[in-house]
């Protein structure tokens, strides 16, 4: 079996890509971003003190560290897997891809904070964090022995299927810059927020008809999408209910925000579980692009 070792070493990835989003997340919601005014450094140094004494610094310097360690995992596949991918052009550009998405990730965090976190710079740090996570999703799959196996679906299917899942992610990245514009602007920004609101709702429709359209048409023919639609409604469902939550208790952006570790929780679950939801549409995307080819017009499967 190909790439069994580079599989895992994307599992990897992936993983600590959420724990890095979720470290990110609880940036933000302490108000923790400027706990160092320096970059690449912090305070002067490559580990300074107060990363160990104090929470805010904890949580920035080790989101720093955690991100540095994905984008060495992504280097070191793009060179390992890209390697073995000799007749697979289509997998080296997505490999470099991943590892140009999570380059533009660290310089736009470093930049961020030199600038004394803008908005502009924050709010595509959120946005391009989730894209990032989303490529990753697709990297895993098409490195998994899943991948292999192409079962043949009656084209037009497989055609909306994709369609579907395609418009699922555009709108869900787009829900994700409303919430990242509200979140990190340092004057208050209703217009952003609401705007984030009312999208959630045109979002939660269209993402039951991803789930629909793709367990549908797909759902017997192509293993694994079933999974994924069940998975994609469930997520939907507690982010609604984390988003109300996260409405009711949010503040403005304040470094004092760290003395309400429940309220940074809530409003990161939130944040965690958009994630989750990227995560799960990119896998249908993977599935319905890479997990199912097109079946000659006289052999269709029906
Ligand atoms: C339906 C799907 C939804 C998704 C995928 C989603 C995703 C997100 C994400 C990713 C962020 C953080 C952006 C960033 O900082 O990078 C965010 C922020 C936020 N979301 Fe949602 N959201 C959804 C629905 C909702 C709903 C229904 C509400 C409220 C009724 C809501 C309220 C909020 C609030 C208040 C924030 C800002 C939190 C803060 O100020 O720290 N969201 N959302």
């Amino acid at each position: 079996m190909r790439y069994v070792r580079q599989h895992r070493l994307a599992f990897a990835m992936v993983c600590t890509t959420l724990v890095l989003i979720a470290f990110g997340a609880m940036v933000t919601s302490t108000g923790s971003g400027m706990a160092f005014a320096d970059w690449p450094r912090a305070d002067g140094e490559w580990m300074p003190e107060r990363a160990l004494s104090t929470l805010d610094g904890f949580l920035e310097h080790f989101h720093r560290i955690i991100g540095a360690a994905v984008g060495l995992m992504m280097l070191i596949l793009v060179v390992w897997a890209g390697r073995a991918a000799s007749d697979q052009p289509w997998l080296r550009r997505l490999l470099i891809g991943g590892l140009a998405l999570v380059v533009t990730q660290g310089i736009f965090g470093g930049i961020g904070v030199r600038l004394e976190l803008p908005v502009f710079t924050s709010a595509t740090h959120g946005v391009l964090a989730q894209v990032t996570l989303a490529t990753f999703t697709v990297i895993l799959f098409a490195l998994s022995p899943r991948c292999a196996q192409n079962p043949l679906v009656e084209a037009g299917r497989l055609r909306s299927a994709r369609k579907w899942v395609w418009i699922g992610l555009v709108a869900l990245i787009l829900q994700t810059a409303f919430g990242a514009i509200a979140r990190h602007s340092v004057v208050p920004n209703n217009h952003a927020l609401w705007s984030h609101v009312v999208n959630a709702f045109v979002v939660f429709l269209l993402l039951i008809v991803v789930s629909g359209v793709t367990s549908g048409k797909l759902g017997s023919s192509v293993p694994g999408v079933n999974r994924a639609s069940r998975l994609l409604m469930g997520l939907l469902i507690l982010q609604v209910a984390l988003g109300f939550v996260a409405l009711m208790v949010r503040r403005d952006k304040h470094p004092e925000n760290i003395q309400y570790l429940w309220r940074a929780s809530l409003i990161s679950a939130h944040v965690l579980t958009g994630a989750l939801l990227t995560m799960t549409t990119a896998h249908l995307l993977a599935l319905v692009r890479l997990g199912a080819a097109p079946a000659p017009a006289s052999g269709s499967t029906r």
